[in-house]
């Protein structure tokens, strides 16, 4: 049997990257103007891509990210001359549980979406270099691949019975898939709680591994699987849009017991910010009325909330 292992950080620097290799880059959104989301609004390209690493070069945590070293030479910085032109690293959480799906240590997956900037018909006027790049490779194809970096975002590593709650924003459901399946399949620790995903995105298609987590919930009663799809759905409070943060508000009485009984709460995803939403939810809850950075610290200091926003 597998037991949790210590995160490591920085195996692999700029310098002296580690070198994986593609096994498959899967689509897993519609195509600009085939989905729920309007042509004018530009597309939403979420990949899938699974990379071969050998796990004893490159011993990942499910929580941790790695550093993306896009190739070529950034425009920017050759402008300003000097010697170091190339592109900054870029990281991405890492979506595939600590010891890979199958439990084989031998790939590590990423959920990426293209960061495009679209102007008002829809058409993309700035492309994100780091995401594109990896949403175009090609079976096969060589990545430079820094680090681990992270050892905060990580899941309980002994025995936990506590309630858990994964708040998840668009690609920010990245680490929840691979931490879930590591819960509920991998059992490197005894979970004998609840976890409850709470996921949002624009669009019902725009929801990935829909059929993934739906299968879990299906052969897990403990594992609640929640989405708040913000551009389809009102929120029963203000008939505004429907956000992660409602969905908080709706399960109140359960994460006020929760969290009186060593529950943690995660948030991931975008915008940056995003957080203070969902823990304004969480002391509305618990009846906090104090300052919600204080209250956010103390949940924190507590190992009752784990943040990763960008
Ligand atoms: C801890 C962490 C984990 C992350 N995990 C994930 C993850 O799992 N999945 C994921 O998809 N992302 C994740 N990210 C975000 C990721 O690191 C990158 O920030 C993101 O992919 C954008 O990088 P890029 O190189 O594609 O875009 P960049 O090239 O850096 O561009 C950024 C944005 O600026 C726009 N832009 C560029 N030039 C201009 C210009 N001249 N004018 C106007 N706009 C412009 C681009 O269109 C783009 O929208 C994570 C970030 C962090 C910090
Ligand atoms: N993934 C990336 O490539 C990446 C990288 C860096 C930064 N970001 C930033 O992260 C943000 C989301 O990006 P994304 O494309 O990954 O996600 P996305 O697919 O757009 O999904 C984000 C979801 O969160 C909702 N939301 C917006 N503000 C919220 C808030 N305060 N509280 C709760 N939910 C909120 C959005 O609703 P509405 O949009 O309908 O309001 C949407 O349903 C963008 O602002 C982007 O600039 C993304």
């Amino acid at each position: 049997m597998k037991k949790s292992r210590e995160p490591q950080v920085n195996l692999f620097k700029k310098s002296s990257p580690y070198k994986g290799k593609v096994l498959k880059n899967e689509k897993l959104t519609p195509d600009i103007g085939k989905g729920k989301r309007p042509s004018k609004e530009g597309a939403s390209d979420i990949n899938r891509i699974s990379i071969e690493i050998d796990h004893k070069q490159l011993p990942y945590v499910i929580g941790q990210s790695l550093g993306i070293i896009p190739p070529g030479i950034d425009p920017e910085k050759a402008k300003k001359g000097g010697e170091n032109t190339g592109y900054t690293v870029r990281l991405y959480s890492i979506a595939s549980p600590t010891y890979s799906i199958g439990m084989k240590e031998d790939s590590v997956e990423f959920i990426i979406k293209r960061d495009n900037t679209y102007d008002e018909a829809g058409r993309a006027i700035h492309k994100g270099v780091a995401s594109n790049y990896m949403c175009d490779l090609k079976q096969g194809d060589e990545v430079d691949i820094t680090g681990p970096s992270g050892k905060t975002f990580l899941l309980p590593n002994s025995d936990f019975d506590g309630n858990i709650f994964f708040c998840a924003t668009g690609t920010g459901i990245a680490p929840f898939y691979g931490m879930t399946v590591e819960l509920l399949e991998h059992k490197l620790i005894q979970f004998t709680g609840n976890l409850y995903l709470i996921y949002g995105a624009p669009y019902s298609d725009e929801i990935v591994l829909r059929e993934e987590f739906e299968t879990l919930a299906k052969n897990h009663s403990n594992f609640h699987f929640i989405t708040a799809i913000s551009r389809e759905e009102k929120n029963p409070f203000d008939g505004g849009k429907m956000y992660i943060s409602h969905r908080v508000r709706e399960l109140g009485n359960k994460i006020k017991e929760s969290l009186e009984n060593n529950g943690r709460v995660y948030i991931c995803g975008g915008p940056k910010g995003m957080e203070k939403g969902v823990i304004e939810e969480l002391q509305k809850i618990v009846g906090d009325t104090g300052d919600n950075k204080e209250y956010q610290n103390k949940l924190k200091s507590s190992n009752q909330l784990f943040v990763e926003t960008y």
